[in-house]
């Protein structure tokens, strides 16, 4: 795929997310094969890797859907995390998978991860299509990981900067151009 200049390059593209997205589901099927699980998808990065890994699911699965607070317009993390839109049904006896976009400082993920916690599920585990993490502040770690990516800022495949790019089918890396002259 051509992009234009505000897009430096194809970090990722969609037939290798494919691929991976495949292998994950394979192996959650594996470790979810006589479980009841729900997929909770944190709104809005996660929705597209969500929709891809959840056709692949063999296993019984239920979905729901988690909004918070994140960077805004910017690119580095604020710090501040406010539940926006809740899950709309109560997780005690679920074995919840967590699905994000991105594992980047982890202190968004820490937080939504230590409150479902409080809320009693059988289970807990955190799926997410890319971990960046050499920009780990907090101590996190995915269970299911679709790709190491470097500290570089990524869009595409859900991902955006400033509500844009969420559409593109390829992971890319975004020109620096486009948030300087934002910032
Ligand atoms: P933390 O830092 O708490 O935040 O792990 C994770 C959230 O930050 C956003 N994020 C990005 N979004 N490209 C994006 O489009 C990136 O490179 C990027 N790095 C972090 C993302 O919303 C994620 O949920
Ligand atoms: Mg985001």
């Amino acid at each position: 795929m051509n992009y234009g200049s505000e897009i430096e390059k194809v970090l990722l593209t969609g037939k290798q997310i494919e691929i991976r997205t495949q292998e994950l589901a394979d192996e959650i099927n594996r470790d979810y094969a006589d479980k009841e699980l729900l997929v909770v998808c944190i709104l809005r990065g996660g929705v597209i890797f969500m929709a891809d890994l959840f056709k692949r699911l063999t296993v019984d699965a239920e979905m729901d859907f988690l909004a918070v607070s994140s960077y805004g317009a910017g690119t580095t993390s604020s710090g501040e995390v406010k539940v926006m839109k809740d899950l709309s049904a109560p997780v005690d006896r679920k074995h919840i998978l967590v699905i994000e976009d991105i594992i980047d400082t982890g202190i968004t993920l820490s937080y939504i991860m230590e409150m479902l916690s409080a809320r009693k599920p059988s289970s807990i585990k955190l799926c997410s299509l890319l971990d960046k993490p050499s920009r780990r502040k907090v101590d996190l770690f995915g269970d299911y990981v679709g790709f190491e990516i470097p500290n570089e800022f990524v869009v595409g495949y859900g991902l955006d900067y400033d509500e844009k790019f969420r559409n593109l089918p390829d992971v890319c890396v975004l020109s620096p151009s486009v948030y300087e002259k934002n910032n």
